[in-house]
């Protein structure tokens, strides 16, 4: 979703801001721009399409080439269109009537028709935009003081913003402010970033102010300054992160996809490292912030996430009922905040995100907090809002994630509910030898899943073999049905292939009748308590003479009478089969999207951080 990135200090800015806004591409956008001060003008380019149009159409201006641009503090923006069409009136920076003032923002003003007709016709307005409202609004608030005029601009705003102005009349100074949409403040040598997340200003700095909802930050040689909506100054000293951006780099791989798909193994003992305790056959999360006398006075467990995050939840929901005996729920988040969920205080309520900033989990956290649940985050983005506004919880450490198709954080997230529902299972019922025998399973994963990575080469002659297809079906029973949603959905969003994820037992009851020799299925079929059912499901599947991938585990000659093509995978017990079964499942959509010619990284329409409801 929309990526912003600011820069004030003594560097030339346009190459920072071109960089940053690189960083940002993981986001998913349409258009792009940027706005540099140079000697008290104004110098913007925007662009519809992706970053390198942008430097092209500079390029045609010369802007930052011959010309050359002096500057040291600008705006970048990456939009992602809501209000108004993808075009290039419509891409950010939006300026006033005077052209004195800059803003790139994230966000939506829910009320920006009332605030436009309020503005009346005294201003002229070049877009569709709700960020081009916003501008006009703090030039008519304007006095002087740039960062006064967004306080007040912002006291009649509705909806959300993360939002960097800057003003030609205050050349040494930004002002960001951030109501729902992530900002970060980076802070150099004398010299200050601003940005959606931290991956633009890794290369220069790992001192950083998160900003949090309601907070705005003036930017100035005089350092960073936080004021609340009330204008009171707040005291927020920087942090130090540790990622930096070699641990965001492609490293040589093709596609981000594949170089996270491959790090697999190793971000999984970053997840399990320290919290698994053999001799005890438990898990330590310290995060949880429970005594043991609060957890044994958790009755149930909501799971709250979209999309991949959502499937490692329904893996989460086997494990908290099989090993601690807790009825749980796995609620998707958009749909949650807008229900009437029984919650009370013996509820234990899980919000699962990669960003940790995902507009709906979010809000449906804060309903559920409201509503008297314990709440937790499972999370990877360090110091995200999820993070920092649930009250404890997990870090995945998967690492950043830039692929906009999530492969990394779905493993660790399955990893990290795997060690809270074996604390709660050995809280609540769970032998110690079951708990022993389950940490065991969980130290070799890792070993494991590297074996099944070497799959890739035979599982790339398959997506050759396959690609031609339209339709696909996904099958799994169990803990498996999960692994079948995250395959079908990777297959769909990296190659833009139909398909659809059943559990086995489901399809004799409607989409059988979609088989055919033109309709492939993949269906999993490792060892464990459903083989036999899902067998039979398979059965059903070769009778109706569609062509079927099967994956079965080391071993099981048998599913070779089934299919000539069955990839075979390592054995592991049976909650741990979807840390392994997934993994050629995100190599087929993998290869399938390159060998269609995909941008793997960035599937058209979609965004890595759903910032938006
Ligand atoms: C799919 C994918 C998305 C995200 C979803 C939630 O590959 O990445 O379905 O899982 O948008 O995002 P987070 O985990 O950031 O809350």
């Amino acid at each position: 979703m929309c990526g912003i990135v600011g820069y004030i200090g003594k560097k030339q800015a346009l190459p920072i801001l071109l960089n940053g806004l690189k960083r940002l591409e993981y986001r998913g956008y349409d258009s792009a721009g940027v706005a540099v001060l140079n000697e008290g003008l104004f110098q913007t380019t925007r662009s519809v399409g992706k970053i390198d149009n942008l430097v092209a159409k500079m390029q045609d201006e010369k802007i930052g080439g011959a010309s050359g641009i002096n500057g040291t503090m600008g705006i970048a923006h990456t939009r992602w269109a809501t209000h108004g069409g993808v075009t290039e009136e419509n891409a950010h920076p939006h300026k006033d009537c005077t052209g004195n003032l800059m803003i790139v923002h994230n966000g939506i003003i829910e009320n920006y028709r009332e605030l436009k007709e309020d503005l009346g016709k005294k201003h002229e307005f070049k877009s569709q935009t709700d960020t081009e409202v916003l501008a006009h609004l703090i030039e008519s608030l304007y006095k002087g003081d740039l960062r006064l005029a967004v306080e007040a601009a912002l006291a009649k705003v509705r909806g959300t913003y993360g939002l960097v102005a800057m003003h030609a009349s205050e050349p040494t100074k930004i002002v960001a402010a951030r109501l729902g949409s992530p900002l970060v403040v980076g802070v150099g040598d004398k010299e200050y970033y601003v940005a959606s997340d931290t991956s633009p200003m890794l290369a220069h700095t790992q001192q950083v102010i998160f900003l949090d909802d309601g907070e705005i930050a003036e930017i100035s040689e005089h350092g960073v300054q936080i004021y609340n909506l009330a204008d009171e100054r707040l005291n927020k000293p920087s942090e130090k992160i540790d990622w930096d951006e070699t641990t965001a780099e492609r490293q040589g791989h093709d596609h981000f996809m594949l170089k996270e798909i491959l790090d697999q193994p190793t971000v999984i003992k970053d997840a399990l490292r320290g919290r698994l305790v053999e001799s005890d056959g438990t898990a330590r999360l310290g995060g949880l912030n429970m005594t043991e006398e609060e957890m044994h006075k958790i009755k149930r467990v909501i799971l709250i996430a979209c999309g991949t995050a959502s499937y490692a939840a329904l893996v989460g929901k086997y494990a908290f009922e099989r090993l601690a005996g807790l009825p749980t729920t796995v609620e998707i988040a958009s749909e949650f905040r807008y229900s009437d969920p029984v919650i009370d205080n013996h509820t234990l309520v899980f919000g699962i995100s990669q960003s940790g900033e995902t507009a709906d989990t979010l809000a449906a956290l804060r309903e559920a907090k409201r509503k008297g649940a314990f709440v937790r985050g499972i999370v990877n983005v360090v110091g995200s809002t999820i993070a920092r506004e649930t009250d404890g919880g997990t870090y995945i450490h998967a690492g950043p994630e830039l692929a906009v198709a999530s492969t990394k954080a779905f493993m660790n997230m399955i990893g990290v509910l795997l060690m809270y529902a074996l604390q709660f299972g050995r809280v609540n019922r769970l032998a110690v030898a079951t708990g022993q025998r389950l940490v065991k399973a969980m130290l070799q994963i890792s070993g494991k899943m590297k074996q099944t990575l070497e799959l890739s080469d035979q599982i790339k002659i398959l997506a050759k073999k396959y690609s031609g297809y339209k339709n696909y079906f996904f099958l799994g029973r169990g803990v498996n049905y999960p692994v079948a949603l995250e395959g079908s959905l990777k297959l769909k969003e990296c190659s833009y292939i139909h398909s659809e994820a059943y559990p086995g037992g489901e399809m004799k009851h409607g989409p059988i009748a979609l088989l055919s020799p033109d309709f492939p299925v993949m269906a999993i079929m490792t060892k464990n308590q459903l083989y036999d059912k899902m067998r039979s499901n398979v059965e059903e599947i070769k009778a109706r003479q569609a062509p079927l991938i099967i994956i079965a585990t080391e071993g099981d000659d048998k599913a070779k009478e089934l299919s000539e093509d069955v990839i075979y995978v390592p054995a592991t017990m049976e909650l741990l089969e979807p840390l392994i079964n997934t993994i050629p499942l995100q190599l087929f959509a993998y290869h399938t999207a390159v060998m269609l010619g995909r941008d793997v990284d960035r599937p058209r329409n979609l965004a890595k951080s759903v910032t938006v409801e």
